[in-house]
C-alpha cells in the first residue's frame, strides 16, 4: 500500500500550506482556546513517533489529540522498540502505518529522509522536528503567540538570536516569513550564521534589539556542533538578561522555543519580565496542534 500517492495534507515544511490555510489554522486554534469542544474523534488514533528527545512538542501533540478524542500511539526514543534489534526507522514507520492510524507525527534526525518517507505512505505525515531542516509547527505557534498578544504579523520585525545555523525552528521561520510577510533578521557569532540566509544580520545584540519588535532566542545546540564554542563569550555577547532588556521597547516580546539553557542564551531573571512569552508559546502550541490535527481529520473525512 505504500506505493499509493501521498495525501496532500502532510506538513513537512511551511511551504506545504498557503497563507490562507495558515490564517484558517490560527483562527481555528484561537477558537479551540476559548471553547470547550466535544471530543470528535473518539476511537480513532494517531501515531507519535519521536526518535529524538522532546518534552514540549511530544506532550503538546498528545494533549491536542486527547482534546479531540484521538488516542496517541507513542514511540518515545528507541528503547523498548525493535530499533534496538536493528530494525530501521523507515521499517518502523511503515509497520506503524500498517496499523492504520489517521496520521503520523514524526521527529527524527537529518540522516532520515522525510520527503522520501512521505512518498511511501498513504497517510498524512507531520514534521515535529527534522534534524536542522525544519520544525513547522513550532514556527506556526510562535506566530500564533504573537497574534494572540495583539501583534499584526505583517508589521513584525523578528530578530532570531543565537545558533541559527543548527536551528530547525529558524529554518521554518525563513519559509513562514515569506508566506506571511513579516521581517526577519539574525544575530549571533559568525559561525552560527547559516549560509543560505541572505537577509539582514546583526553582529551586535544591542543594534539588533533596537531594530526588532520581537526577539527570539535560540538554544546553543551543542549536540549538533562539530567544533566547541565558548559559552562564556556567547553569554557575554549574545546572552539576554534583565539588564540588556532594560532600555528595550516596552511593547517588545521575547520568545524562545525551549528547552532553554538558562545561564547561556537567557538568564533566569528574564522569566520575571512581562515581555517574556515563553510559557505562552507552550500554551498556544497545544491549540495550534489541535487545529492542525482537526484540519487534517476534516480533510480526511471529505476525501
Ligand atoms: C526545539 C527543537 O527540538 O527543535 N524545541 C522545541 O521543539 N520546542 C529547539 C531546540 O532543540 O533547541
Amino acid at each position: 500500500f505504500y506505493l499509493m500517492p501521498h495525501p496532500s495534507n502532510s506538513l513537512i515544511e511551511i511551504f506545504d500550506r498557503s497563507s490562507s490555510q495558515i490564517e484558517n489554522l490560527f483562527l481555528s486554534a484561537q477558537n479551540f482556546s476559548s471553547a470547550s469542544q466535544a471530543s470528535a474523534y473518539v476511537g480513532r488514533s494517531i501515531a507519535l513517533l519521536f526518535f529524538e528527545p522532546s518534552t514540549r512538542t511530544k506532550l503538546s501533540f498528545q494533549i491536542a489529540a486527547g482534546r479531540l478524542g484521538l488516542q496517541s500511539l507513542l514511540i518515545d526514543g528507541s528503547e523498548g522498540t525493535s530499533l534496538v534489534k536493528g530494525e530501521s526507522i523507515e521499517d518502523t514507520v511503515l509497520n506503524v502505518a500498517a496499523m492504520l492510524p489517521e496520521l503520523i507525527v514524526i521527529r527524527c534526525g537529518q540522516d532520515f529522509d522525510l520527503t522520501q518517507l512521505k512518498s511511501k505512505l498513504n497517510l498524512p505525515l507531520i514534521n515535529a522536528g527534522w534534524g536542522a531542516s525544519g520544525h513547522p509547527t513550532q514556527a506556526l505557534l510562535d506566530v500564533l503567540t504573537l497574534k494572540a498578544n495583539g501583534r499584526s504579523i505583517s508589521q513584525e520585525k523578528i530578530l532570531i538570536v543565537g545558533d541559527v545555523k543548527h536551528s530547525r525552528v529558524a529554518h521554518s521561520h525563513f519559509q513562514l516569513a515569506k508566506v506571511l510577510g513579516y521581517e526577519l533578521a539574525i544575530c549571533g557569532p559568525a559561525s552560527f550564521a547559516p549560509s543560505e540566509f541572505s537577509g539582514r544580520s546583526f553582529d551586535n545584540l544591542a543594534d539588533g534589539m533596537k531594530w526588532a519588535s520581537t526577539v527570539m532566542a535560540l538554544r546553543v545546540q551543542r549536540e549538533r556542533h562539530s567544533v566547541v564554542h565558548s559559552l562564556e563569550s556567547y553569554q557575554r555577547d549574545f546572552g539576554i538578561n534583565r539588564k540588556k532588556l532594560q532600555g528595550w521597547r516596552e511593547d517588545g516580546l521575547l520568545l524562545h522555543p525551549g528547552p532553554v539553557n538558562y545561564g547561556v542564551e537567557l538568564d533566569l531573571d528574564v522569566q520575571r519580565d512581562p515581555r517574556c512569552k515563553i510559557l505562552d508559546q507552550v500554551r498556544w502550541g497545544t491549540f495550534l496542534r489541535q487545529a492542525l490535527l482537526a484540519e487534517i481529520m476534516t480533510e480526511r473525512k471529505i476525501s
